[in-house]
């Protein structure tokens, strides 16, 4: 492995940087340290996902600036990962938020190695389109939509002049797939996969890669708050034992920190050239759909 990419230079030695950068990225990506050095910027990373990633990417050497609307949660997640981990309020709704978030990056690391837009909200909207209320439906967009092209807006910003970044975004098996969330929301997810695809096509050109994570349903705060409204009847232990029923990987259940391994993978040299790319974390649910054929015996 480390044999890839060593080159003869003029006076017929191997080449010493690049000896060097191939230990380097051998080592950065065959240890414990995948993201040494690297500064990540997470939002929604108070709680779930955002929050299991940055714990992943700090233990992987990485500084992460958690930017979160919630602002107690935020500091108490921050304080809880230890040094290398500073909060900022940000509500990614609004660009001058996401904008400051971005310069906080710089200001305090000098760099932006990794931007990871996963914030995200459900907003309870019926489920028919008969009955939708537009007003919600912009709102979902705002957060989940808006946000991203905001976040990655910026990132692009500070990542173009040095000619590299990692970009991420948490869509979801709901962009993947058509019923599997409310409207506004699978809309707002379907936008987020060709996002990054839109995106991927402009910055590759800088060494900029954009990928996406697309999570099965997970018992966080969002989902629960969700699956709750419809199970009004259940305890929280019941809600979740329907969600983590739901997959249909036999022995496994999707958890946060399935996802944060995604993002480790994408954000790291591991998947140096992966760009445009949706990776589905959902244990095969969306590859396929069984036929469903009567039993033999029920037909003449
Ligand atoms: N949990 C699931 O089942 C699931 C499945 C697929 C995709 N996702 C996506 O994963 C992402 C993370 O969700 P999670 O499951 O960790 O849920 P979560 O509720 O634990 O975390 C969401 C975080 O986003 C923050 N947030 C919400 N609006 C914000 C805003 N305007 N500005 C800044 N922060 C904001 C919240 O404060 C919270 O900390 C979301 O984009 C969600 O749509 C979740």
């Amino acid at each position: 492995m480390l044999r890839i990419g060593l080159r003869y230079s003029e006076n017929g030695s191997y080449s010493r940087a690049l000896v060097a950068e191939n230990f380097h990225r051998f080592l950065s990506t065959n240890t414990g340290r995948k993201l040494q050095d690297k500064v990540a910027l997470i939002t929604g990373a108070a709680s779930g996902i955002g929050k299991a990633t940055a714990t992943q990417f700090i233990n992987n050497g990485a500084k992460v600036i958690i930017a979160d609307i919630q602002q107690q949660s935020g500091q108490e997640t921050a304080k809880e990962l230890g040094p290398n981990a500073t909060f900022i309020t940000c509500d990614v709704s609004k660009e001058l938020d996401i904008s400051r978030a971005v310069d906080f990056a710089i200001s305090e690391h000098n760099q932006l190695d990794i931007m990871y837009n996963n914030a995200g909200i459900l907003c309870s909207n019926p489920p028919s389109i008969v009955d939708l209320d537009l007003a919600l439906f912009d709102k979902d967009m705002s957060t989940n939509v808006h946000g991203a092209m905001a976040g990655m807006k910026h990132a692009a910003r500070v990542m173009i002049p040095r000619g590299s970044g990692s970009i991420l975004c948490t869509a979801s098996v709901s962009g993947v797939m058509g019923g599997m969330g409310t409207h506004s929301y699978s809309v707002s997810k379907f936008a987020l996969i060709g996002m990054v695809k839109s995106l991927a096509s402009e910055l590759c050109k800088y060494g900029i890669r954009v990928n996406c994570i697309s999570p099965f349903i997970i018992p966080t705060p969002i989902a629960m708050k969700h699956m709750s409204e419809i199970y009004r009847h259940l305890d929280a232990h019941k809600v979740v034992e329907i969600v983590n029923n739901l997959g249909v990987l036999k022995g496994a259940i999707c958890e946060a920190n399935d996802i944060a391994n995604a993002a480790l993978y994408l954000a790291s040299d591991d998947a140096k050239y992966v760009s445009g790319h949706n990776l589905i974390v959902d244990g095969g649910f969306t590859s396929f759909k069984n036929l469903d054929y009567p039993e033999p015996d029920q037909v003449q």
